[in-house]
């Protein structure tokens, strides 16, 4: 009797450590496709330097995304310190980076307001010299990224709110009302290969700003300046602006032969302030959302579709927090670097579902 229960016991413990020896982990979640493998153009992302340390970040953006925009290092302030000095480190690492994942790089931005160095803010010489200064960057910049950016966008916002007039930026008054011309023909002195582009935010809600892009891609066509396409933004909200208003400036754009970047994609959730988490319903809103912004974008002929980039990869380092002071969810990844229903409103325009 005691063996037999010695004996019972000993076939419990058996089976008992066989069955703790089996996979106890739950079943893995299956990951939506990666949108890079399923989208017929470059679906891009921002990414900044310094997340390149971070595996989860470098997985998700080499699994999901086909281009890549530096979301800080090759602007002007972090490239050219001093008149001349360039400090190519942060805009290498992404560089070889991408290159490494197979990605398309986009340049961003030779010209941008919000970005200039002291050196170019308090310029000493002449107009002409500044003139040669700002030349002498732009080569410098283009041609040391030949092999590996694709396109750049030559000049960002060069354009007021609401009056559309052209921006007193220190471009403007140093080198006059022209200067887009000559710094667009600089660029493609440097490469004749690289994309240009005007990138620009508001061209598809405000009327005269609009108004001031297509004139001025009227104006370089007429005076055969090169320029390859024109960069929206597309800040936009979950409700603004209306997918038509989208719509018509992508349209504007196709006519005038030109391709088309939804260049900083990122989808306000919370504009009011009224959330404090992100709800499902709005993040459903969201999703579709995102769903209606690429099925517009997909319905554009093939050579106009230059591509869509998310400016960048999850919610919690979104330069919108800061920016407005609200709590926003505005990427296609969450903070634990998982997959949101934008995601897959993504994902499903681009599988045309
Ligand atoms: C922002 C970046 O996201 C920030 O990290 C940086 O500090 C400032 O610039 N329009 C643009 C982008 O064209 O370059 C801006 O990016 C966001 C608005």
């Amino acid at each position: 009797m005691i063996r037999l229960v010695w004996c019972l016991v000993v076939l419990g413990m058996l089976s008992f450590g066989c069955k703790s020896s089996a996979p106890t982990e739950p079943p893995a979640v299956e990951q939506p496709a990666p949108l890079r493998e399923v989208a017929s153009f470059p679906v891009g992302v921002a990414l900044q330097a310094r997340r390149l340390s971070s595996a989860p970040h470098t997985r998700a953006a080499a699994r999901t995304f086909s281009s890549l925009t530096a979301e800080y290092e090759m602007k002007m302030r972090p490239l050219s310190s001093g008149q001349g000095v360039y400090n190519w480190e942060a805009a290498d690492d992404l560089v070889s980076w991408a290159r490494a994942q197979g990605m398309q790089i986009h340049g961003h931005a030779l010209l941008w307001h919000e970005s200039v160095p002291a050196w170019v803010e308090n310029f000493g010489g002449s107009d002409h010299e500044f003139e040669e200064a700002i030349k002498e960057y732009i080569t410098t910049v283009v041609e040391r990224y030949k092999d590996d950016v694709v396109s750049w966008d030559v000049v960002n916002e060069a354009f007021d709110n609401n009056s559309g007039a052209l921006r007193n930026s220190v471009f403007q008054k140093r080198m006059g009302d022209d200067y887009l011309a000559r710094v667009f023909q600089y660029a493609r002195d440097a490469d004749p290969d690289v994309l240009l582009f005007y990138n620009d935010y508001g061209a598809t809600y405000d009327a005269n700003k609009r108004r001031s892009i297509l004139r001025m891609v009227d104006d370089f066509q007429s005076r055969g300046i090169p320029i390859d396409g024109v960069g929206l933004q597309a800040h936009v909200t979950y409700t603004f602006p209306p997918l038509t208003s989208i719509q018509a400036m992508m349209d504007s754009i196709v006519v005038r032969g030109l391709k088309v970047h939804l260049s900083e994609l990122d989808v306000r959730v919370n504009p009011n302030g009224d959330l404090t988490t992100l709800t499902p319903a709005r993040s459903q809103a969201q999703k579709e959302r995102v769903r209606n912004i690429v099925t517009a974008f997909m319905a554009l002929p093939q050579e106009h579709r230059f591509g869509i980039t998310m400016w960048g990869l999850i919610d919690p380092e979104s330069w919108l927090i800061e920016f407005w002071g609200n709590p926003e969810w505005p990427l296609l990844f969450d903070a634990n670097v998982q997959e949101k229903p934008a995601y897959d409103g993504f994902l499903e325009a681009l599988q045309g579902r």
